[in-house]
């Protein structure tokens, strides 16, 4: 009997973009990650309570133009951020539509307000969506706040967790360009104990970084290690790059990535 996982799905931005080239979606993968998501929605395997966008050559470059030479005038780098976000935040929905999977878009500039790595949304807002059995959909986003630039940055990789306390969910999905987390010897690590991750802060590597300005793996691993949440069993970071490794994961598959257990 297979039993059904509410799981909460971070789609890495070097995973749903390429990375190094502006506003450059990858349609392709986007739909093979739908595809595969629908079979698991179908066959019983898992119930999406949310599905998290990350920057990639969307947010990440147009930030990095902000802090670059163009330098753009505030007002004019709010507007960019949150509409290339936006932007790529309905490209990613409107291909889950094509496979029956029907998201509703909430900026987090409009419902959350962070506080360092913790983004403090009002998930309430939601729940109504939820139960009608559409998947919120939400990404990583800009904000004003007190920091030199005048705004702040709040990513995917902490959303999805805050969200999936919030839906109970039991396991977060981070999707991202590579089979999981390397330790100092670039070994992919398979099986990690949450107190564990300690040691792996600052020895992590990112095999593929490109333009990132929220910190990559790093900044990833430290909003994990700060979750208190009980519902939570495991984190996953598996490679969307690869036809069908996302669905062998969701299978309980015995497939390259890594698995921390909290
Ligand atoms: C970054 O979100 C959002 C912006 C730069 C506006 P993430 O930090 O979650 O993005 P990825 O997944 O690393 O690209």
């Amino acid at each position: 009997m297979t039993t059904t996982r509410k799981i909460i799905l971070k789609l890495g931005g070097s995973v749903i973009t390429v990375k190094n080239k502006p506003y450059t979606p990858r349609v392709k993968t986007i739909k093979n990650i739908a595809f595969q998501l629908r079979n698991l929605i179908h066959e019983g395997h898992i119930e999406l309570v949310g599905i998290v966008v990350g920057g990639g050559s969307y947010g990440h470059f147009t930030v990095s133009e902000f802090y670059g030479e163009k330098n753009y005038p505030y007002s004019e780098a709010l507007y960019r951020i949150t509409t290339s976000m936006t932007e790529l935040a309905l490209l990613v929905s409107d291909i889950l539509a094509m496979y029956n999977i029907y998201t509703v878009i909430f900026p987090p500039h409009s419902f959350c307000k962070p506080r360092g790595i913790k983004p403090h949304c009002k998930w309430d807002y939601i729940d109504s969506f939820l139960s009608k059995n559409t998947v919120p959909l939400i990404y990583g986003d800009i904000y004003p706040c007190n920091s030199e630039w005048g705004f702040c940055i709040v990513s995917g990789d902490e959303l999805a967790l805050e969200a999936a306390c919030h839906a109970k969910a039991t396991l977060v999905v981070f999707v991202t360009d590579v089979d999981g987390i390397y330790d100092s010897e670039m070994k992919l690590i398979r099986k990690i104990h949450i107190d564990c991750l300690e040691s792996l802060i600052g020895e992590a590597k990112d095999v593929n970084k490109g333009i990132d300005v929220t910190g990559g793996m790093e900044r990833k691993l430290t909003a994990i290690k700060k979750i208190k949440c009980t519902s939570l069993k495991h984190i996953i970071v598996v490679n969307g790059l690869k036809k069908d490794l996302l669905y062998r994961a969701l299978k309980n598959e015995d497939v390259p990535l890594t698995l921390i257990e909290l």
